[in-house]
């Protein structure tokens, strides 16, 4: 019995000595969402666990568009874009991207894992190598496993390990590939763009880009960690997502018109699958409205929260990983300190979500913040303050042990 084969797995084991200790931090129930405020258990928490950065989801602007699309197109498209799910909004966003974005063509996916899992298999034929940054997204890895090449890792952002597999290999395969994340999920680290672009024209192969926490935050108005380094003519495939700055589901890819072509019309997981939702479409098309609009002035907020934040921690001894991004994770150490953390920052009103082993190694536990243009400075305060008295009382490290 499958029940069986699953009661004594040390995963289920774990999950019930944390619920038993009133430690388990994950599937929170939310009750409701203001955007920076959220009610858990009946409390407002200040949620500085989301990858809302923009705070767009609870935009006047963007929810009006979503429910327009709904009472226009219905809720849904039941099915592929390929066959009856093709909608004009859906075409009219790809070109509005690709212009924001600065390549030839885009096309969007129902969501961004979808996107990877349905590119890269197509990039990469059984003659060809994907090199992989070893903290690499998981949709990423689960993407080459579809793959039908080879998969290489270098090591986390090291550019001479990156060009030794390329030494090594690049007379044996006839495409490689470079798949990097912009912006790594959970040290808010930022790719080497400008090194990995020289490192592929000197070696002459090809850059594809994740960046789903790049998109909407990096760069002029958010057009990318690719355009922060002025560079976005040398990424061959740039992926993003709209779960986070977008404020909903899908994913898009971009890139020159015949790259994008094909994909368009071999990806398995484009082809094969229902198309974006109009709501959410809508919603990725106001958002775009809003980020462009000079008295919203969404990315000076944005970046002075970050500013105000990181200023913060700094001055309160906290180790924050050198953080340049809206991701700010918080060395804590211990997996269990680490729940205890995120449990204690609950009772105060802070909603955060720890990174424990395996995601991280053992011994790295974080508290992966985040911060959005939406939070007000008063909320950041609160979160400031609550972190100080977590410190005290936690003794929470100022530095890698
Ligand atoms: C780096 C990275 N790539 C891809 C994804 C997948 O995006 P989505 O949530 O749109 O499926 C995520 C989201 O967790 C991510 O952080």
């Amino acid at each position: 019995m499958m029940n069986d084969i699953f009661k004594s797995h040390p995963i289920i084991k774990k999950v019930a000595m944390l619920k038993a200790n009133d430690l388990y931090p994950f599937f929170r129930k939310i009750e409701d969402s203001e955007g920076t405020v959220v009610k858990v258990d009946g409390r407002d928490l200040i949620m500085v666990g989301s990858n809302n950065y923009l705070g767009l989801t609870h935009h006047p602007h963007v929810k009006e568009c979503a429910i327009k699309a709904i009472e226009k197109y219905g809720t849904g498209c039941t099915g592929s874009r390929f066959l009856n799910g093709n909608l004009t909004i859906h075409e009219e966003l790809e070109e509005k991207l690709a212009t924001y974005l600065g390549h030839e063509k885009a096309i969007v996916f129902a969501t961004g894992m979808q996107s990877n899992l349905g590119a890269i298999p197509t990039i990469c034929g059984p003659k060809d190598l994907l090199l992989f940054d070893s903290e690499n997204h998981a949709s990423l890895i689960d993407a080459s496993r579809l793959a039908m090449g080879t998969t290489f890792k270098y090591k986390h952002n090291d550019m001479a390990s990156l060009e030794k597999l390329l030494e090594e290999n690049i007379n044996r395969f006839k495409n490689i590939t470079i798949v990097a994340d912009g912006i790594f999920s959970m040290t808010g680290d930022i790719l080497k763009l400008p090194e990995i672009a020289q490192l592929a024209e000197k070696f002459g192969v090809n850059i594809y880009l994740d960046d789903a926490h790049g998109i909407g935050v990096m760069g002029d108005r958010g057009r990318g960690t690719m355009n922060h380094f002025g560079l976005t003519e040398k990424v061959d495939i740039n992926m993003g997502t709209f779960s986070k700055s977008f404020a909903t589901v899908g994913g898009v890819i971009s890139g020159n018109t015949e790259t994008i072509d094909y994909v368009k019309h071999t990806a398995r997981s484009f082809m094969f699958s229902a198309a974006m939702a109009p709501s959410a479409v809508a919603t990725v098309s106001a958002c775009l409205d809003v980020i462009n609009d000079p008295n919203e002035n969404t990315h000076e907020r944005l970046w002075s929260n970050v500013k105000l934040v990181r200023d913060g921690f700094a001055e309160l001894g906290f180790y924050t990983y050198n953080s340049k991004t809206p991701i700010i994770p918080i060395f804590i150490g211990d997996d269990i300190k680490a729940m205890q953390v995120t449990q204690y920052l609950k009772e105060m009103g802070v909603f955060a979500t720890p990174v424990i082993s395996p995601a991280v190694p053992k011994g790295e536990a974080l508290i992966r913040t985040s911060y959005m243009a939406s939070h007000s400075h008063e909320e950041l305060g609160k979160v400031l303050e609550v972190f100080k008295a977590a410190k005290e009382k936690f003794s929470i490290p100022s530095g890698l042990n």
